[in-house]
């Protein structure tokens, strides 16, 4: 189980560098200043910023074709094929068929409303893995299932670089388990898991695996047929699209589990798994967030990208490349500061187990008085534990605050992580 699960940038195939200042053009929100600072977002974990295309296509959508679905009119149709295009746009995101993906308001209310699906096949005794790692929506769910008797398993980490425990996973996978939980990347501090092989074992073991990539969507290609997953989450909103959730399932799966719905809603797939009406705008603005990425790969290799997959594929290999350039500078920045702690992987020779994600704390300085200071000078970032609280608490820091969370996307420049560095040497020189 060594491979890491995101491979290095690829340098060959004639993938131009990114254009961050093309980038940053499409994002009319990173325009703005706080207290005569321009404003650094590096709050991306919690979502991210949207481009101008997003904007539009919402927008379009509330003028010119605003309705309900399956109507005798124009808006009506031009609403159920926006719903089909979103669909489309998601499974090209995923490498998955249009009628494979489930959209609803955010990953957890969907996860919530999985689990309650596949939970009614589960019997008491039945077993259920889940990890320290993971954000409590990853979680929580499957614990809800300990009300029919199911039993949860939590799988440990290595506390000093934050990874997951593999010979706990391999011992708490048993002939009993049911389904394995397990995020792709953690939103906490970045740790990338090996989601293929953890999905392998779950498979060998006869359970399901159910993926959270809502940390890893904005990072890297996402490939539901090569890592066999059963299951995967993400949301848009982390990828800069609109506020929404969305899973991927197996079609044998979403068929064979029996999703809570009311009695008019279609028993057809995805339809059957969507309660109630969907946020409609929202979903135009998730295939023009996938159109921005794919227009972004088209920039920066114009002869590789035939399809808006292979184009995808373009963007992710740009943005990873450029994202841990920046995280390289800011994380050997900050190990450098005095009274610093850095939880997770800070050896550069294995950055492609992390996301560019890092939770540290300052000695003598709670991570919300940090997030103040530095929001005080423009730079945004998020303190406490982002309900990542398994996590925090098993490394002790849940009672005093939790982490400064620093999180990087394509976006970000080199000038805003030295800004970063330089006012958490300021702070760290106050304590
Ligand atoms: C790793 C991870 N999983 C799940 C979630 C929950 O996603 P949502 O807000 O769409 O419910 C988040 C949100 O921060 C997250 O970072």
């Amino acid at each position: 189980m060594g491979t890491p699960a995101l491979r290095e940038p690829a340098r060959h195939g004639n993938i131009s560098p990114l254009d961050v200042n093309w980038v940053r053009a499409q994002f009319p929100s990173l325009k703005q200043m706080v207290n005569g600072h321009p404003a650094a977002f590096l709050d991306a974990p919690a979502g991210t910023q949207v481009p101008q295309c997003v904007i539009d296509a919402v927008r379009d959508y509330f003028e010119n074709s605003n309705a309900n679905t399956c109507g005798a009119f124009p808006t009506s149709r031009r609403t159920d094929a926006m719903i089909a295009a979103a669909r489309a746009a998601m499974a090209d995101l995923f490498n998955c068929d249009a009628d494979e993906v489930f959209f609803g308001p955010n990953m957890t209310t969907l996860t919530f409303a999985l689990a309650r699906g596949i939970g009614r096949d589960l019997q008491p005794g039945d077993e259920i893995v889940v990890t320290t790692l993971d954000h409590d929506a990853n979680v929580a769910p499957w614990r809800a299932l300990e009300e029919r008797g199911v039993v949860v398993r939590q799988v440990d980490i290595h506390e000093e670089d934050c990874t997951l425990d593999r010979e706990d996973l391999r011992r708490k996978i048993t002939s009993r388990t049911r389904l394995v939980a397990v995020g792709y990347a953690s939103n906490a501090v970045g740790t990338i898991n090996p989601v293929a092989e953890i999905v392998k074992l779950a498979h060998e073991a006869g359970a399901l695996a159910f993926v959270d990539a809502v940390h890893y969507a904005p990072h890297g290609t996402i490939d539901v047929r090569a890592l066999d997953c059963d299951f995967l989450a993400c949301s848009p909103y982390k990828f800069f699209g609109p506020h929404m959730g969305c899973i991927y399932g197996k079609r044998e799966l979403l068929l064979r589990f029996r999703p809570y719905k009311v009695r008019p809603a279609p028993e057809t797939l995805p339809d059957c798994w969507e309660t109630g009406t969907q946020i409609h705008e929202g979903l135009a603005g998730v295939t023009a967030a996938i159109e921005y990425l794919a227009a972004l790969g088209r920039k920066c290799a114009p002869s590789a990208t035939n399809t808006r997959r292979a184009a995808l594929a373009s963007a992710y290999a740009a943005m990873r490349e450029h994202e841990m350039n920046l995280a390289a500078r800011m994380i050997r920045g900050l190990i450098e500061i005095p009274g610093l702690r850095f939880y997770g992987i800070s050896d550069p020779a294995r950055f492609a187990e992390r996301a560019p994600t890092v939770g540290v704390r300052l000695a003598n300085c709670k991570p919300l008085d940090a997030a103040k200071f530095l929001g005080d000078r423009g730079i945004f970032t998020w303190d406490g534990n982002y309900y990542a609280l398994n996590l925090t608490e098993r490394l002790g820091v849940e009672k005093d605050g939790g982490l400064l969370r620093i999180g990087l996307v394509h976006y970000n420049t080199a000038e805003e992580v030295d800004r970063l560095l330089a006012a958490l040497h300021e702070l760290a020189a106050s304590h």
